[in-house]
């Protein structure tokens, strides 16, 4: 993740870690090592990072093993890793997510919005070649994963229509929906100002 220039570096990887800790918090039931486990490697074998997921599949087995983690607990580390993705979701092929995923999933979740939200947003987008913002494309509803990836017509402005502002109401736990709905607010203001500014309104 050190080289990653979408927005998926070890800074995003360190956030996510430190914001399943302070979930963790508020769930002593939630195994705390395979918690954090998931938390750093979440992204390591992600479609969209790496070309090949299956050869990096093997490679974080091997790496779990190494560490003298049981085949259980490797089991449940990829179960949500291979399930936690936004994508997942869209297709309707997700597993349920045991507690720790959970958290994962929400620590992940709120990484991708509020102030950092909208800097890593426009640092994808701009990766990709995405416009910024262009009125005339309206945000896309009832996306497929394939549609979701497509990013021909994609504008990061209608990324948070489409994605991040309905995180909000995603989050599985308390703790999570508690600190979303300040980032929640943080993104409307953003695009509030965003939009009245590209108007060129005074
Ligand atoms: P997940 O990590 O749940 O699989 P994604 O890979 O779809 O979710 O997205 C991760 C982050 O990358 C998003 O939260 C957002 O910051 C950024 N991102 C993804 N798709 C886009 C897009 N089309 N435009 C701008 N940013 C995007
Ligand atoms: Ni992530």
């Amino acid at each position: 993740m050190g080289n990653d220039e979408t927005g998926h570096g070890f800074d995003h990887i360190q956030r996510v870690v430190g914001l399943a800790d302070h979930i963790s918090q508020s769930y002593p039931k939630a195994d705390y090592v395979l918690t954090i486990t998931a938390a750093y490697l979440h992204d390591v074998i992600d479609e969209k990072l790496v070309a090949d997921t299956v050869a990096a599949s093997a490679e974080v087995r091997q790496f779990l093993s190494d560490q003298g983690l049981t085949i259980p607990q490797i089991d449940t580390v990829f179960l949500i890793m291979d399930n936690m993705s936004y994508h997942k979701t869209l297709d309707g092929t997700a597993k349920p997510l045991p507690l720790e995923g959970q958290i994962v999933q929400d620590a992940d979740r709120l990484d991708a919005i509020g102030a950092i939200g909208i800097s890593r947003a426009i640092y994808f987008g701009g990766h990709f070649g995405e416009k910024i913002y262009d009125p005339a494309v309206k945000p896309r509803t009832e996306m497929t994963h394939a549609e979701y990836r497509n990013l021909d017509n994609e504008t990061i402005i209608n990324h948070f229509y489409e994605k991040l502002l309905t995180l909000k109401d995603l989050m599985n736990t308390e703790a999570a929906k508690r600190l979303a709905e300040h980032r929640q607010q943080v993104m409307l203001d953003f695009l509030a100002e965003y939009k009245a500014e590209w108007n060129a309104e005074a």
